[in-house]
């Protein structure tokens, strides 16, 4: 009897000692609903190494993810909501969310191709924002394969839906691995010419989601130029220099140092709301775009992308009346988005890298949001 006891009491300590306490996420059954004749569900991926990371179907949006801090701890460092309802009556209606056709801007929600003019929401302002009204991040989407370390989901587009042209047919795949990277992966092909341009839009805070702003984390960004705006967030067509910007962050900077700059292009997104041209590797494929460090938790996440650029985004709109997972508060700047992307605008910008699709091509982008500590 007291070697049993005594056996417990090590078991309790090896157990405080390792720190991997791991807080309940979310409850799948609050995501069982059937919207439209259509299921959605939480998804479950899960590595050796105890990362959690859970998706729902509804927008392809990642709800929760678990990353361990220096001493094991796990947090949930992602923007989300405990149920499906949550998501459905949104003020900020994005976490997490896969965006598509177009993630970011198009000016006047308008653009060519060919002689043939097309017209979108303009839901944000003069603008269309992240596909329109009705976008990727609020369709459901079909899930085609799930185990522990993968979801597949696909989802067909109409042509017109929201004003695009041709039927557009997407797959994207979520894959944890064993070193607590998530590969995402897009493919799209269309039956007539179109534009696409997706993206990831998670907000992340490596304290922990809802526990305070993210003014400390220190980013590096691998780019000489972002694309700088005008009032509207439409990039102007130039290429600016960071140096002697607040938009430098070649080596490691603590975000909040100059977020409150006098300075127009920070004034314009109210902090951070810029595209950065990245710097590729000279064999193209999927290089480093960014790295963020907390120091107090010691998490790092990294970014990898095949893709021109990455908009960062520092949550300049919460205005902290956003209760999130757990009745946090997402407040004022206390999450970050690095989304992995084409320029904003590039259907009306002849010098940005050609965002048309055609039937004859596939549209492919990868996008690894990778974690460790230091
Ligand atoms: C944009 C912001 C916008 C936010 C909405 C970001 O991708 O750059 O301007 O307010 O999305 O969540």
């Amino acid at each position: 009897m007291r070697t049993i006891f005594y056996l417990f009491l090590l078991a309790l300590l090896v157990f405080s000692c390792t720190g991997k306490q791991v807080p309940p996420t979310v409850d799948a059954k609050n995501f069982d609903k059937a919207i439209e004749g259509k299921q959605v569900k939480l998804f479950t991926l899960k590595n050796q190494k105890g990362m959690e990371i859970t998706v729902t179907n509804f927008g392809g949006r990642i709800v929760s993810w678990l990353a361990p801090d220096r001493n094991g701890k796990m947090e949930d460092v992602v923007f989300g909501y405990d149920s499906i309802d949550g998501y459905l009556n949104a003020k900020e209606s994005y976490f997490g969310a896969a965006i598509g056709r177009y993630g970011n801007r198009i000016a006047r929600g308008e653009f060519s191709i060919g002689d043939i003019q097309y017209k979108l929401a303009q839901n944000n302002g003069v603008n269309s924002l992240h596909g329109g009204v009705n976008g990727f991040s609020k369709k459901i989407w079909e899930v085609v394969q799930n185990n522990p370390l993968e979801l597949n989901c696909k989802l067909v587009s109409p042509d017109m839906d929201e004003g695009y042209p041709g039927e557009l047919s997407v797959s994207m795949n979520y894959r944890l691995t064993n070193d607590n990277e998530l590969i995402i992966q897009y493919e799209a092909k269309c039956d007539k010419p179109t534009v696409i341009n997706l993206t990831n839009h998670s907000y992340f805070n490596l304290h922990g989601a809802g526990n305070g702003t993210i003014l400390d984390h220190q980013l590096t960004l691998n780019a000489d130029f972002f694309t700088p705006i005008d009032s509207t967030l439409i990039p102007t067509g130039e290429f600016t220099p960071v140096e002697n910007t607040p938009f430098d962050f070649k080596k490691p900077t603590e975000i909040g140092t100059r977020i409150n700059s006098d300075d127009q292009q920070i004034k314009y997104g109210l902090g951070y709301d810029i595209n950065y041209v990245l710097v590729k590797s000279a064999d193209q494929i999927t290089t480093l775009a960014a790295t963020v460090f907390e120091p107090q938790s010691g998490r790092v996440l990294e970014v990898f992308t095949d893709q021109p650029g990455i908009q960062f985004y520092t949550g300049n709109f919460l205005d902290g009346t956003y209760p999130g997972k757990k009745g946090k508060i997402y407040g004022y700047r206390s999450g970050f988005c690095l989304e992995t992307q084409h320029y904003p605008n590039s259907p009306n910008q002849p010098k940005f890298p050609s965002v048309q699709l055609n039937p004859d091509q596939v549209y492919t982008h990868t996008c690894i949001y990778k974690f460790s500590v230091k």
